[in-house]
């Protein structure tokens, strides 16, 4: 190659400029807000060296703008291309907030939809770290177009390659849609924020004063609306956490997640769990406890932590093989079925069936959460998707029951009947149509009401019913569950069950698809 030729001098002069394009001020700028640069990002995200950028020199379309002004940048506001994320084949982009605000034009559109392309014609995952004032204004009705080509990227790949957003800065309007149409949204607090609507058109509409913060920041959605699975206080811990949780996942539904050597640290039989069920039916423990103790050491991942905490989802490995993970939380809300704990639980079962991660699922919930507010927000069709979504799913399912499995929480949570593969349960198992109290007093409303002593009375047919129908034993002996076990060999059992159903295959009829409650 001739070295003093003009290609050759073009070729270093446009390098040269896009060097020149990321000032140290612009870098000032983000870092001022506690936030990173695109660039940061992305070599924070990737193994040192791995990535290859695409696209970094084009240039926003050429339109006539009439309104406002567009910056001819290279590369339109947005980062896009591919890498090794803990040696695995990754695909991202990452938006600019430094140009036009990371706002979404068409170029900038077309770069995240190749890549998109991209990563799943290599069946690989692909992560959008999102910084974005949306739309960009000045280009309008094609700007708009680009999110919808986006959207549809998005949904076609769902189910295919995993699909993860970091939301590290504004997501407002419709760009919302971005992330939440994909598997798992990590928010950064403090500097991220989303919201369909804007404080400003809050305080036009209802008169209502409210900050960015408090309408959509990292706290409210992973607390509240439940649209953030994992938040963390700055960009450095949440893309550790990002690559973490990447760990637990394979790259696209016909392949198996990553083995990991296990260290056996954690012991096959551990006599600890017989001691974490208090004697008190009443008493709550922490069903954390009991995952930490089956699964291997320090393998615990959960997802949407602060959200619906009466349900814990998350994933962990047995022998270092991934296993996705769905528990009641006795400790909150004495681990009831609510509207929320069950569209939380119903998403995590789907993304695990979608992507070949086997279900542990441990049981030890009272039945739905009754009430005018329940049942008038829709507890009916949302306890629904938790059915369908248990039902639906085919990978390995195996349910322990730990203590409470009464009425219609029974079956939700994986029974047998409802397609689960292998039940077991503890001797402190309480399965029945109903807890105690509440059948006592239908099937014995006249004696009690008769009674002299009906304290007394209610005291005894309580324990009665306990020992009579309250109890693994009538299960086991039907044929309802498969075994009642040692709390200690609960590990044992349950990696013995998986290997079992290592080869599982089940045929599902032909269907465009089935019609899940929404
Ligand atoms: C073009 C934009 C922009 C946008 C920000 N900028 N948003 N340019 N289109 N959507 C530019 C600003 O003009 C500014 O340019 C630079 O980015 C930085 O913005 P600032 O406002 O100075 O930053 P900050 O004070 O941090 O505020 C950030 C912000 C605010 C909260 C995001 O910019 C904002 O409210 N933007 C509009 C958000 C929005 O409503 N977007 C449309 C959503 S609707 P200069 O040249 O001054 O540096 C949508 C539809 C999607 O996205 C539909 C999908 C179906």
């Amino acid at each position: 190659m001739d070295l003093s030729g003009k290609s050759y001098r073009t070729f270093i002069e446009r390098q040269e400029a896009l060097k020149k394009q990321f000032s140290e001020k612009q870098a000032e700028k983000q870092h001022s807000k506690g936030k990173l640069t695109a660039h940061e990002r992305i070599s924070l995200v990737f193994d040192s060296g791995s990535f290859e950028e695409i696209d970094a020199f084009v240039t926003p379309a050429d339109q006539p703008v009439e309104f406002g002004k567009v910056d001819r940048t290279y590369g339109d506001g947005v980062i896009v291309g591919h890498g090794k994320v803990n040696g695995r084949l990754v695909f991202a982009y990452a938006q600019d907030f430094t140009i036009m605000g990371g706002s979404l034009g068409v170029v900038h559109a077309k770069k995240i939809a190749k890549i998109q392309e991209m990563a799943l014609k290599m069946g690989s995952p692909i992560i959008g770290l999102m910084d974005s004032g949306g739309a960009r204004i000045q280009e309008g009705v094609a700007s708009l177009s680009g999110y919808a080509t986006i959207f549809q990227n998005i949904i076609h790949s769902s189910g295919i390659i995993p699909q993860i957003s970091v939301v590290m800065g504004p997501a407002a309007g419709g760009a919302v849609y971005s992330p939440a149409l994909t598997d798992f949204v990590f928010m950064t607090s403090h500097t991220s924020y989303m919201f369909v609507t804007g404080p400003n058109v809050v305080k036009e509409v209802l008169n209502e004063e409210v900050t960015s913060e408090q309408l959509g920041g990292a706290e409210i959605h992973a607390r509240k609306s439940g649209v953030a699975h994992m938040i963390y206080d700055d960009e450095e811990n949440t893309i550790l956490a990002l690559k973490k949780f990447l760990s637990y996942l394979p790259s696209n539904n016909v392949e198996n997640p990553p083995m990991v050597i296990d260290d056996g640290a954690t012991p096959d039989i551990n006599e600890k769990l017989r001691d974490i069920i208090p004697d008190d039916p009443n008493k709550a423990y922490d069903v954390k406890d009991v995952i930490n103790l089956i699964i291997d050491k320090n393998s615990f991942f959960e997802t949407s932590e602060l959200f619906a905490g009466n349900i814990v989802t998350g994933f962990g490995r047995l022998k270092g093989k991934t296993i996705g993970i769905v528990a009641n939380q006795p400790k909150v809300l004495a681990g009831v079925l609510d509207i929320d704990s069950s569209t939380k639980g119903a998403r995590f079962i789907r993304f695990c069936d979608a992507f070949n991660i086997p279900i542990l699922t441990l049981a030890d919930v009272p039945g739905f959460l009754p009430g005018i507010d329940q049942e008038h927000a829709g507890i009916i069709r949302h306890g629904a998707k938790m059915l369908f979504a248990y039902s639906e799913a085919t990978v390995p399912k195996i349910t322990v029951i730990l203590r409470k499995a009464y009425g219609g929480a029974f079956i939700v949570m994986n029974s047998k009947n409802l397609g689960g593969d292998f039940s077991f349960a503890w001797p402190t198992a309480e399965i029945a149509v109903m807890g105690p109290d509440g059948a006592v007093a239908i099937l014995y409303r006249k004696e009690l009401a008769e009674s002299k002593n009906p304290a007394e009375l209610k005291k005894e047919l309580v324990k009665k019913y306990r020992d009579k129908i309250a109890n693994p034993f009538i299960a086991d002996e039907c044929g309802y569950i498969d075994e009642v076990i040692d709390p200690a060999v609960t590990r044992k059992k349950i990696v013995s069950a998986f290997n079992a159903l290592s080869n599982k295959w089940v045929k599902v009829p032909a269907r465009k698809h089935g019609n899940m409650p929404l």
